[in-house]
């Protein structure tokens, strides 16, 4: 008896925000089927919205925005998971837990964290958007928006925990939505939304990727939810429109230099499916021996219960400057061989 209460205790001690601890852990999946719940190793839904990949040896790493149904009132978190074969993830903790830095009061704003790893000082370098009101004491949600910084945060570990390094505004501009992108050279950009611009940067980071040092590219166009990938010669970038966490028809840009120019932004699905009701975070190239897959991923959020948000992420298809984001259905890959197929899709 008093080893079963031990037990129990130890259950209750691991359960994190709003979270029920299953004792028994999912079956593996062989498939990823958009928009339904998507379980981790403990049988949970993936709790991880505008989230970052990150990959290391034959392992990547899916951070982000953690949204509990019981989250502490003024605290924000960034949730981790791993996976080998991008089909099944492992929970991995949660590498930000904290309250507001920098005296921005209890109705902060931390989303889309991103973390890349740097191979010359060994450390991982997480971005987040980090916003809050003007007034640390106005509670007004709608005023949450206000400040538009990023902030960095930095770890030994890819798991965590980060360490909060400090907030500010990239280049100087306002910055909401951000993205994450590193070029074939190893190169690391972060995009960011500057609404007062009415476009977006695309902004190289320093050597250290500590700091956002150079312009690389601004775009004049309503974008947000950037995402970037570098596929046969050619950049493909795109990204939402801005209204919140509402849908909208996606679109993309291409272009031979990142610097420009780009082409117009052209539809990435039909427009009035909404991105089939969701909302770009990134584009994830996954080479393998005989293909070359781009996954999309998308959030389709859930503002009232946004625990239960749930993902969008398809193949693409992508080529000689057209990019489209086929009708979602379940769909496999097979990482090593960089295939895709459709098990239950009829011919
Ligand atoms: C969207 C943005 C999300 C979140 C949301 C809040 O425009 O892409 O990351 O900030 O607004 O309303």
């Amino acid at each position: 008896m008093k080893t079963l209460l031990s037990a129990a205790a130890v259950i209750v001690a691991l359960a994190l925000p709003g979270q029920t601890v299953h004792a028994a852990p999912a079956q593996a999946a062989t498939s990823i089927t958009p928009s339904a719940l998507w379980l981790d190793d403990r049988g949970e839904h993936i709790n991880a919205h505008g989230g970052g990949i990150t990959k290391v040896g034959d392992t990547w790493y899916w951070f982000g925005e953690y949204r509990p149904k019981n989250a502490v009132p003024g605290r924000r978190y960034v949730s981790c998971y791993s996976s080998k074969d991008l089909m099944n993830w492992t929970f991995r903790g949660l590498p930000i837990d904290m309250t507001a830095p920098e005296n921005i009061g209890p109705n902060w704003v931390l989303e889309r964290p991103k973390v890349f790893y740097n191979a010359r000082t060994k450390k991982f370098v997480m971005y987040m958007h980090i916003d809050g009101p003007l007034d640390p004491n106005e509670t007004n949600p709608h005023m949450a928006y206000k400040l538009a910084r990023i902030g960095v945060a930095v770890s030994d570990k890819m798991t965590g925990p980060y360490t909060y390094l400090r907030s500010f505004r990239p280049l100087g501009q306002e910055s909401r939505d951000i993205g994450q992108f590193i070029d074939d050279d190893g190169t690391a950009y972060l995009i960011f939304e500057a609404r007062p611009t009415k476009g977006f940067f695309i902004a190289r980071l320093s050597d250290d990727y500590l700091d956002v040092v150079e312009e690389t590219a601004f775009i004049q166009a309503p974008i947000e939810g950037g995402a970037l990938v570098h596929h046969d010669g050619l950049y493909y970038l795109l990204g939402s429109g801005l209204t919140g966490w509402r849908t909208n028809p996606n679109k993309y840009a291409t272009a031979k230099s990142l610097k420009g120019p780009w082409s117009e932004f052209r539809d990435i699905a039909p427009p009035e499916t909404n991105t089939y009701q969701s909302q770009s975070t990134l584009l994830l190239k996954v080479v393998g021996s005989k293909q070359t897959t781009i996954v999309f991923m998308g959030d389709q959020w859930k503002p009232d219960s946004q625990w239960d948000s749930r993902y969008l992420w398809m193949p693409l298809e992508i080529g000689k400057g057209k990019l489209w984001l086929p009708e979602p259905h379940e769909w496999s890959i097979d990482v090593k061989r960089g295939t895709v197929s459709f098990p239950t899709k009829k011919p």
